[in-house]
């Protein structure tokens, strides 16, 4: 398979392929209980129902006044969906639910140490911290609809909290994920145009109370760089009442949250009846270029999406215990941890801290401990926990009758332990392939009426219609055995809006490359491109090979090479650098950078420190690349582009393809004699 620019790095090209699996199917127990157990739900989603189909889903909603218009596709292909509809986020996640199951709890929080009990807050309470902290950003910070608010949280009650108070408002909000660098905050503050940080001044991960009220000066400081001031940051307290940083607070922009907090106790704020297109809230992604992409997700179809995918794939029932361990600072968690859980009413279990520590028994512990029904994770956890701790799931007494996986291609043999181990060979297991940019799954399985299939996704979701072009256009059939790029032929109420302020680039990226004719409004003419390279099989299985564009998938988290590449420049010793993909045991894929350096320079360890150092500067410690290789130059083409895939070849010990029209072949043979000999 060709990728999309010759230069260009692709995941896909260095993807294992594994052979085809046998099917596994459901235990009885579980279909006897499923949501999803009668098979004319797939008639009622058949591509002859669409767009209508979808009204399964929003009738799962609370709506202030019922849409007239399932979908326009006017402005193709920006799509709109339950047009004329009326309806509250937050309401649809807190006060309906108050009339049934006020008691229940909404979240279960489970701090870090180990020691500090879990904290568990029902619907009722939830209703109530979510009205007073509305009750203070309108008031105190004067956020009305229509706002941004950025977020710097960490895995805490207050960041739903403080997601459910924006969409009560009918505020936008964009939360970054914790362990970004205070830069990368700053850029996405700037770009969003927020005018509030919310933050908290520090958190525990590996035992350790981390200072994190630095990085909102960061992100201040980044921010008035893009020439964008923050005039309010707020920061609640880990430890309320006790401050978690040696860091000065700003006068007159700085206030902490729990001083504030009295002022607005007993407050109540209306839920802000919002258009169903109007947005609920940006979250940032990576791409091609070093920009990231502020993907804009609307309200109505947006929750739509992820109540009717977690009632029916996630199969949630408002009395289960329904953990997804990721974080919320990603899609997962907007989607599959906040908005779907909470607009069915089940108990969602939120915690802080990593898999690993105090040991790799700590997951399972807490599974034990809260009686989680209901487990999802990503291919990365469950292979270093598989490493850490084969046998630690045998020694605790839960009882999963789902789980899920999501992020990244999940090898065979760690899917099976993940079935016989974790699942102790009693629950059902539903991979689910989706993006940012989607809002909720795309490829997967009905878990009762679908069988699985170790390595692949599954078909397309309830009314998603993917299919495999090739470079040219022409539909790769399945069961082929050919790869192609993976496309959604339909639109689906979950699909993000638009980049933020970046229309043009929204369309070329995601719509120009299939697109049969740029002035249609007919759906069908604009394919969306995924960004991923697939097979089909014969059965209408998918298998997702990785990205087909500049980006790298470490551990499930997205990392634009761009991005790497730009961080690394800002060293001062280096001309160029070059960010490629090498197959990892653990994190599936992971980072190598290849610098070379400016004339006069040498090469050193600390120049080698030096990039990584402003990788984590300038992205964040996830970033990190295992390896930096100083070489003497970059193999690339007359046209001056370097040749990554080269690289990439060089790094994964594959074949490098054509080198005969690069303009100097001969570094090729250089490169692998380095990198090579020392791997
Ligand atoms: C990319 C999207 C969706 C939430 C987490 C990641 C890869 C995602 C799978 C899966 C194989 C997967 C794709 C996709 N991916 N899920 N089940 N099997 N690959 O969201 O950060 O937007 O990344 O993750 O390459 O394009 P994201």
């Amino acid at each position: 398979m060709t990728t999309e620019r010759s230069d260009n790095v692709s995941e896909a090209q260095i993807a294992v392929h594994w052979r085809e699996e046998e099917y596994y199917q459901p235990p009885a127990a579980f279909v006897g209980q499923a949501n999803a157990s009668d098979p004319a739900i797939l008639d009622r989603f058949a591509e002859d129902r669409f767009p209508e189909c979808f009204k399964e889903y929003a009738d799962l909603l609370d709506w202030d006044h019922y849409w007239h218009t399932t979908l326009d596709t006017s402005e193709a292909p920006f799509w709109k969906w339950f047009v004329g509809g009326r309806l509250n986020a937050c309401h649809n996640c807190v006060d309906r639910h108050l009339a049934t199951r006020p008691n229940q709890a909404a979240m279960i929080w489970v701090p870090e140490p180990e020691d500090a009990d879990p904290v568990a807050i029902t619907y009722r309470e939830l209703w109530v911290r979510v009205n007073e902290f509305a009750a203070l950003l309108r008031d105190f910070a004067g956020v009305k609809a229509g706002d941004r608010v950025t977020f710097h949280l960490p895995m805490v009650p207050e960041l739903p909290v403080a997601m459910l108070a924006c969409a009560r408002l009918g505020a936008i909000h964009s939360e970054v994920f914790g362990g970004f660098s205070g830069t990368a905050c700053g850029e996405r503050i700037a770009d969003s145009g927020s005018d509030v940080l919310i933050t908290m001044d520090g958190y525990y991960r590996n035992g350790e109370l981390i200072d994190h009220k630095i990085k909102a000066d960061e992100a201040c400081e980044a921010a008035a760089k893009h020439g964008h001031e923050v005039g309010t940051v707020l920061i609640w307290r880990r430890h309320p009442g006790r401050y978690a940083s040696d860091r000065p607070m700003v006068d007159g922009r700085d206030h902490f949250v729990d001083d504030l907090l009295p002022d607005y106790r007993g407050q109540r704020v209306a839920p802000e009846s919002m258009p169903a297109e109007a947005p609920l809230f940006l979250m940032y992604t990576s791409g091609t270029t070093g920009r990231p992409k502020g993907c804009q997700h609307s309200t109505g179809g947006y929750l739509a999406y992820v109540t009717g995918t977690s009632k029916y794939y996630q199969d949630i029932h408002p009395d289960d215990t329904y953990w997804c361990a990721a974080d919320i600072g990603w899609i997962t968690g907007h989607s599959y941890i906040v908005y779907g859980p909470l607009s069915l009413g089940t108990t969602t279990v939120l915690y802080e801290g990593v898999p690993t520590y105090p040991d790799p028994g700590r997951l399972w512990r807490i599974a034990e401990r809260l009686g989680v029904t209901t487990f999802h994770t990503a291919p990365t956890t469950i292979r270093m926990l598989r490493k850490l701790g084969p046998d630690e799931p045998t020694k605790y007494h839960y009882r999963f009758k789902h789980m899920t996986t999501v992020g990244e291609p999940i090898e065979p043999e760690v899917w099976r332990w993940y079935h016989q181990v974790v699942g102790k060979g009693e629950a059902v297991v539903v991979d689910t392939w989706w993006q940012t940019e989607t809002g909720g799954f795309m490829g997967t399985t009905l878990p009762a009426l679908q069988p699985m299939k170790p390595g692949s996704c599954g078909p397309g979701a309830l009314g998603i219609y993917p299919v495999i072009y090739d470079e040219v256009g022409e539909v790769v059939e399945a069961g082929s055995g050919k790869a192609g790029n993976i496309c959604i032929r339909n639109p689906w109420p979950g699909i993000f809006q638009t980049i933020w302020g970046q229309p043009e680039r929204f369309k070329q990226i995601y719509y120009e490359r299939y697109n049969r004719d740029p002035a249609s409004t007919d759906w069908h003419d604009w394919p969306y491109l995924a960004g991923d390279g697939a097979v089909e099989a014969a059965d209408g299985y998918f298998r997702i090979l990785g990205r087909i564009d500049d980006v790298i998938n470490v551990a499930g988290h997205r990392l634009g090479t761009k991005e790497l590449e730009s961080a690394a420049l800002t060293v001062d010793e280096i001309a160029e650098a070059a960010a490629v993909p090498v197959m990892d045991e653990l994190r599936g894929r992971a980072v190598e950078m290849y610098v070379s350096l400016k004339p006069g320079m040498t090469a050193s360890p600390a120049v080698q420190d030096g990039v990584t150092a402003a990788i984590e500067r300038e992205i964040g410690k996830i970033a990190r690349p295992t390896q930096v290789w100083i070489v003497p130059d970059m193999p690339k083409t007359r046209s001056g582009k370097i040749m990554r895939r080269v690289i990439a070849g060089i790094s994964n010990f594959a074949d490098v393809g054509d080198i005969t029209t690069l303009a100097n072949p001969e570094i090729v043979a250089d490169i692998r004699h380095q990198v090579q000999r020392e791997k």
